[in-house]
């Protein structure tokens, strides 16, 4: 198989974490006899620095002619002040690819419950999604001004957007464990009401997938309380965010946590939920994982390449069931020794 893929490796512990992504699609090519494509664009603070803007034309022609993107992450202390920020950037390339269904699997193994803060008990068996609504709400609505004095930020939600990012994810339970619990602050947002009237319409669609509702704070709890109760969960953008971190905890690190973004039609995008991690950028600390869990992602769903996707996924589970990991997770391996371990494994085990 040959696939043509943009590296956006961005800023901070981006360009770390997409070294070990490059090296790990590399040996797939090797011990299966791929082709890929790997070609970097400009993006974030360093397409600032470059050429001015964080999300140059030329990195959005290469991203729309890909067959897929993966992107490290963006931001740090250097350009908050700038007029251009990264994170602007990062929100037009989702607009762009109108990859309005961002997917972040909560996995947590038998073998790597300890790696978790929480108590084993409660994290065992964890096994859900978070459904994020990627391209609407506060991020994108307007108006959205600050002055001196006041400032403003808008939440809206068309019927489409919250109907065809709700469907996303009963289509997903319905592969998996047929429940879907919709996320929402419909006791006191009209952008919350509408999204549940939408979501109770939709679940008319699928009879064989149960639907609950949840209030974000209600879900904020539950989320570390009895995590186990969750399969599918589908949300606004902004909850998403903030409940996606959270649920990282579940797995002992935000450097855990992979996501795929999804449009109807065109190249998807992956990248971990983490931040470009400035405390520790440069430092070869940055935990690979949440970064090659990506790449997984993108060989199963972009490519159909299951087998890849596994072995990928099982070295990882081996790497860490062995007692390897770095420095967030309480271990001493850097991101390069780390995907040695990796890497290596996954000659093994073909
Ligand atoms: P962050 O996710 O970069 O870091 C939060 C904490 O988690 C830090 O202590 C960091 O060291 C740790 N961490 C994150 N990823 C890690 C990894 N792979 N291995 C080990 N430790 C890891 O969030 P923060 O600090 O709030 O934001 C830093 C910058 O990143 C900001 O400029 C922010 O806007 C940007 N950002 C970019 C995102 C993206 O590109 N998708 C997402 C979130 C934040
Ligand atoms: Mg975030």
């Amino acid at each position: 198989m040959e696939k043509r893929v943009v590296c956006l490796a961005g800023d901070g512990i981006g360009p770390e974490v997409m070294q070990s992504a490059k090296r790990v699609l590399q040996v797939v090519e090797r011990l299966y006899q791929h082709k890929f494509h790997l070609q970097d664009e400009l993006f974030g603070g360093a397409a600032i620095d470059e050429a001015g803007q964080p999300f140059p034309a030329r990195t959005l022609a290469a991203c729309l002619a890909s067959d897929a993107v993966l992107l490290g992450a963006v931001g740090g202390p250097r350009w908050d002040q700038a007029a251009e920020r990264p994170e602007k950037g990062l929100l037009a390339l989702r607009k762009a690819l109108n990859v309005f269904a961002n997917v972040r699997p909560v996995q947590v193994d038998e073998a790597a419950a300890h790696l978790s803060p929480l108590r084993e008990e409660i994290v065992k068996g964890v096994n859900f999604v978070v459904v994020r609504e990627l391209t609407g709400g506060i991020y994108f609505s307007f108006p959205k001004e600050r002055t001196a004095e006041q400032a403003t930020d808008t939440l809206t939600y068309t019927r489409r957007e919250i109907e065809r990012i709700v469907e996303y994810a009963f289509r997903l339970a319905q592969s998996r464990g047929r429940k879907v619990t919709s996320i929402d602050k419909a006791n006191v947002l009209e952008s919350s009401k509408l999204w549940r009237e939408v979501a109770i319409e939709v679940s008319a669609r699928y009879p064989d997938v149960e639907l609950e509702h949840l209030l974000v704070d209600a879900a904020a709890m539950e989320l570390i309380r009895r995590p186990s109760r969750f399969d599918v969960i589908v949300t606004e953008n902004l909850f998403g965010d903030i409940l996606s971190d959270e649920a990282s905890v579940l797995t002992g690190s935000l450097g855990m946590l992979p996501s795929s973004s999804h449009s109807e039609s065109g190249p998807a995008l992956y990248e971990p939920i983490h931040g470009s991690a400035p405390d520790i950028a440069g430092q070869g600390k940055a935990n690979p994982v949440a970064m090659l869990r990506s790449v997984a992602m993108m060989l199963e769903q972009s490519f159909g390449l299951e087998a890849e996707a596994q072995a990928v996924e099982n070295a990882i589970a081996a790497v860490l069931k062995a007692g390897h990991s770095t420095a967030d997770l309480g271990g001493t391996e850097t991101t390069v020794s780390f995907t040695d371990r990796v890497v290596q494994t996954m000659e093994e085990q073909v």
